[in-house]
């Protein structure tokens, strides 16, 4: 079963909440974003595995380490997910960037995909899905089909803000996928907001309405 890991580092809680302020406008919530960006992947890549080298200082020679697992990939979901990518890409630089396009029907809330474009590696990388906001899961869980169609083995999914249904719509329907989060909210309004939230993340990054 796919584990859940809620970010409570006293930084990423003090800007998430400018984030969220509704009169944080349009200039400091992008700068905002990718600052919580940076700090949650710093958390996320914990685990990577490393391995020991031999490195010459100007004093002597001593065993040291680099990191030996496989390589990344990020994919953020557009629209929204490209505000987190500059804040990964600052911690893991080498990264390639896929992109998936979806969007959610107003009406019915499905994620209608209609743009997708990975590294040509695959199936050699391990991928960190992002997206700021977690509603329903429908967005989320349609990116990780079209990642495993493709041929990704390994997925982490990231976000800012998961409502409770969209958490449990992962681990129901991808329990390989562990989901990193910055808050988990209370639930989700009759128009598929997630409550308190923060509001239509692609309009408030992007200053459109
Ligand atoms: C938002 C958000 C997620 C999705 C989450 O995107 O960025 O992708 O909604 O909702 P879900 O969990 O119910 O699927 P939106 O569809 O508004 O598109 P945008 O990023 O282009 O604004
Ligand atoms: N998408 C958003 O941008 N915000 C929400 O609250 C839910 C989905």
């Amino acid at each position: 079963m796919g584990k859940v890991f809620v970010f409570d580092h006293p930084l990423i809680q003090h800007k998430l909440t400018f984030i969220r302020d509704k009169n944080t406008g349009t200039k400091e919530f992008r700068e905002l974003v990718d600052e919580v960006a940076t700090l949650m992947a710093f958390e996320i890549t914990r685990d990577m595995p490393l391995r020991e080298i031999e490195v010459e200082t100007p004093v002597r020679k001593s065993k040291s380490k680099i990191l030996s697992g496989k390589k990344i990939g990020i994919v953020p979901i557009l629209r929204a997910g490209i505000g987190m990518v500059d804040g990964i890409l600052k911690l893991i630089p080498a990264a390639k960037v896929g992109h998936i396009g979806l969007y959610r029907d107003p009406k019915t809330l499905k994620p209608i995909e209609y743009y997708a474009k990975l590294p040509s590696d695959v199936e050699e990388r391990d991928f960190i899905l992002v997206d700021p906001m977690l509603a329903t899961g429908g967005s989320a869980v349609e990116a990780i089909n079209s990642l495993k169609k493709r041929g990704a083995k390994h997925i982490k999914f990231m976000c800012l803000i998961a409502a409770p249904e969209g958490v449990e719509a992962i681990k129901e329907l991808h329990p390989d996928v562990d989901i990193f989060i910055a808050a988990l909210d209370e639930k989700l309004n009759e128009k598929g907001y997630i409550v308190p939230g923060l509001g239509d993340a692609g309009d408030r990054l992007f200053g459109t309405k």
